[in-house]
């Protein structure tokens, strides 16, 4: 029998509001973890010159891989071999295939509640087991070595993503480090979202891959490199583990699009552009924190890095699906309710993503103070 999943309500925000902009409505859209940036202009020109010069085939660009492993030792130090990476349409098939390859129905698969929808569902959907570790402000947001450690049974895998979706929270150096010392002592696979590196707001994000050279490691181009919708990234498969991995994707999703991988090549080098990128996310995050608790909204994760605020709105509904409908039809600002990231709080919770313009973080601002003003009490 499939798998029954819950849909992804910031898609049905979005629809919403993007309705609402058909209608003629100016529409701020916060509601998605999007860079409105786009691609680094020369990775651009790149894509418009290839497409006069390559056929497009199945391809996976040896170039591209021998890049990705040189990232790897320029932000963490840490050497990786080409061959254990296999190029993905994104991150989403990157979580299906380092699961599929690596877990059996039934395994259970622990990860931090909230967290990024598409883990609990994708886990559903093949059949796997979610065990949810609720993660509150005393954990930073994050799960711990000590409620891994109190999981019993131990699980087959856990799933860690740090910086994190929604909340931005980033696990320490030395939890990672125990974190990974747990699972080797429990038998527990890591698999690491790493999504969000590249995008922090004080110290660096380490990687798993500093600590355990046997953890399935997924990136993307979607989020640092501003790319989405061009559907491109990566997963680090552990040695072992490769040729499973070769015949899951070979079957599964082929390869990449071929004019993503010429692009997201040059992209790697944009740094000037990308870092710029990173500086509008820190003004964005700096006017988000400075007026958020003046709207009420007083109790809200550490964005340590990505580009989210999580934030209890429990004192003004019990159904964030219907609060930030409400907010987007009023005001025009749309937002992600907390229900997608956290099935058991999520009501009382609600996202906004700040990787939009300053002037629309300025904008949201100044049109969403009258309307929570208009609620608190
Ligand atoms: C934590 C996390 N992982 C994975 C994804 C999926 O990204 P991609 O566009 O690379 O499939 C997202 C998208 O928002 C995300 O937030």
């Amino acid at each position: 029998m499939s798998a029954t999943i819950e849909p992804f309500r910031a898609i049905t925000i979005s629809r919403l509001a993007h309705a609402l902009k058909a209608e003629g409505r100016s529409v701020i859209h916060m509601e998605f973890g999007q860079p409105s940036t786009g691609a680094p202009p020369a990775a651009i020109a790149e894509a418009h010159r290839v497409l006069d010069v390559d056929g497009m085939g199945y391809w996976e660009s040896p170039a591209l891989k021998a890049r990705i492993a040189r990232l790897y030792d320029e932000r963490y130090g840490v050497e990786v071999s080409p061959d254990r990476l296999l190029l993905t349409n994104g991150a989403s098939p990157a979580l299906v295939l380092a699961l599929s390859s690596r877990f059996s129905p039934g395994d259970r698969i622990a990860l931090a509640r909230p967290g990024y929808v598409a883990y609990r569902n994708t886990l559903k959907a093949l059949h796997m087991t979610p065990v949810e570790i609720a993660c509150g402000p005393d954990e930073h947001y994050q799960l711990t070595a000590a409620a891994l450690s109190a999981l019993e049974p131990a699980p087959a895998g856990v799933i860690i993503a740090s910086p994190a979706n929604p909340t931005g929270s980033i696990i320490p150096p030395e939890e990672l480090e125990a974190i990974v010392a747990v699972c080797r002592e429990r038998g527990i696979t890591i698999v690491s979202d790493e999504i969000y590196h590249g995008l922090s707001y004080a110290d660096r994000t380490p990687s798993v891959l500093e600590f355990d050279a046997d953890a399935f490691v997924i990136n993307s181009f979607s989020k640092y490199w501003s790319m989405a919708g061009w559907r491109l990234g990566w997963l680090l498969v552990p040695a072992e583990h490769v040729e499973t991995a070769k015949a899951y994707i070979g079957n599964l999703f082929l390869t990449p699009p071929s004019l993503s991988q010429h692009a997201g090549l040059v992209a790697m080098d944009q740094h000037m552009v990308l870092d710029g990128h990173i500086e509008v996310y820190r003004r964005n995050r700096s006017l988000m924190l400075d007026a958020l608790p003046a709207l009420g909204l007083k109790s809200i994760a550490p964005p340590d890095g990505a580009f989210y605020i999580w934030a209890d709105v429990g004192h003004l509904t019990d159904d964030s699906v219907a609060f930030c409908e409400q907010l987007l039809r009023d005001t025009g600002v749309a937002t992600a309710p907390g229900v997608d990231f956290d099935p058991v709080h999520g009501h009382r919770f609600m996202r906004f993503s700040f990787a939009v313009s300053t002037a629309e973080v300025e904008e949201a601002l100044r049109r969403i103070t009258p309307w929570f003003a208009a609620r608190s009490f």
